[in-house]
């Protein structure tokens, strides 16, 4: 049999899924065939990101990341982001429904909310959010509200569950990429050489050396431009916070020689990217903190819309609606790259780079 379009894009079935609860789509009113499709469009995409994601994850995640699986890692990720950054700008679609539009059949839908968009949860458990970060409101945690065994009465209910503990019991986007952090050579060195921990030590002590040097003169300049302005306090909070981050203060003891490594090796693939043999990593790295970016903006404009269109009601999932929304966007899994951010150094202020030959840049 010859394939048709409608055929391999079962559109029949496709076209038929904006019923409502109805189950009559000539009875659904057109700003809820609205809602319904701008819902279904978010999860269609989230459906192609998931599945991104984990062929990202598994190509990190492999023992040995040879240098021509890095560009398919950012293939992958270039690609969650495009579909992040349309999902951004999609809400101006939502945002033609106006207020009382969604009055209109707003009330029907509780108790159902996006807060049980188990792939939205599924994308956060597979980069690697920590599941202490997550916003309370209630008594049960965000999680089990989609593990309830009241949801187990439906098929769809037990495939939520299924899939939420399954995404648990995987490798997160976040602990692979530490483990690929982990292996980066640094000033040419990696863990498998005999000096790596002396040859990092050396690295890190030096450029914190100079980062409070940096940060001495910044705090000179800003006090004799300001004096009425005491920074002291602030710059030593930053001095502070960079060697607790590159030290790994707090860390168990068991744990802090591999964070210290991985958050040294964030730092160096940063400070020196122009570096030819840096240039895939630092491009992954870029994405990594571009889909983070796009998923802050994605709960920023959410909110926005929804404080637009429901002012500050209580969501029908029962949450504070928009301050609830707010706070959410507050979530940071890569803190990590981040970081390293607020402790860079301008470029002439970077420790002389080792073994310019293995990074490729010749010697002279
Ligand atoms: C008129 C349109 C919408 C309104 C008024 C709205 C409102 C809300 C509210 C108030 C919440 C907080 C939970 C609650 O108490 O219910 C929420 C959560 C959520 N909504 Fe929407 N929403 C709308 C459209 C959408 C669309 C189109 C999507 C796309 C999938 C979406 C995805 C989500 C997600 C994923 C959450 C959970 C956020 C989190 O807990 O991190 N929403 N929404």
């Amino acid at each position: 049999m010859q394939a048709s379009y409608w055929d391999y894009l079962k559109l029949d079935r496709l076209l038929s899924l904006q019923d409502g609860l109805e189950g009559d789509g000539d009875v659904v009113l057109a700003d809820e065939m609205h809602f319904i499709v701008v819902h279904q469009v978010y999860e269609l995409w989230f459906k192609l990101v998931l599945r991104c994601l984990r062929d990202a994850r598994d190509a990190l995640a492999a023992p040995r990341v040879s240098e021509e699986t890095v560009p398919a890692v950012v293939h992958q990720l270039r690609r969650v982001n495009t579909i992040l950054r349309s999902g951004v700008q999609h809400w101006d679609v939502v945002e033609t429904l106006t207020p009382q539009d969604f009055l209109a059949f707003r009330d029907k839908l509780s108790p159902a909310s996006g807060f049980q968009s188990f792939q939205m949860r599924e994308f956060e458990i597979l980069m690697g959010m920590d599941e202490a970060d997550r916003i309370q409101y209630g008594k049960v945690a965000p999680l089990d509200h989609l593990l309830d065994p009241a949801h187990a009465g439906t098929e769809a209910g037990r495939m939520v569950g299924r899939r939420i503990t399954a995404a648990r019991a995987e490798r997160s986007l976040l602990a692979a990429l530490n483990d690929w952090l982990y292996r980066a050579p640094i000033q040419g060195s990696t863990p498998n050489d005999p000096a790596d921990r002396r040859v990092v030590a050396r690295w890190v002590d030096e450029y914190l050396e100079r980062h409070e040097g940096h940060l001495a003169e910044g705090f000179e300049r800003l006090a004799a431009a300001l004096p009425g302005v005491d920074s002291r306090a602030r710059f030593a909070d930053v001095r502070q916070a960079a060697r607790a981050f590159l030290e790994g203060t707090g860390i168990p003891d068991a744990d802090r020689p591999r964070v210290v490594r991985v958050r040294a090796a964030a730092l160096f693939i940063e400070s020196y990217r122009a570096l030819p043999l840096l240039a895939w990593p630092r491009l992954l790295v870029d994405l990594v903190v571009e889909m983070e970016e796009l998923v802050v903006l994605w709960r920023n404009r959410h909110a926005r819309m929804v404080e637009r269109v429901i002012g500050r009601r209580v969501g029908t999932g029962g949450s504070g609606g928009v301050d609830y929304l707010d706070k959410t966007a507050s979530y940071r899994i890569f803190r990590d790259l981040w970081a390293v951010r607020t402790v860079l150094l301008p470029r002439d202020r970077l420790p002389a780079l080792e073994n310019p030959t293995f990074y490729g840049f010749s010697a002279d």
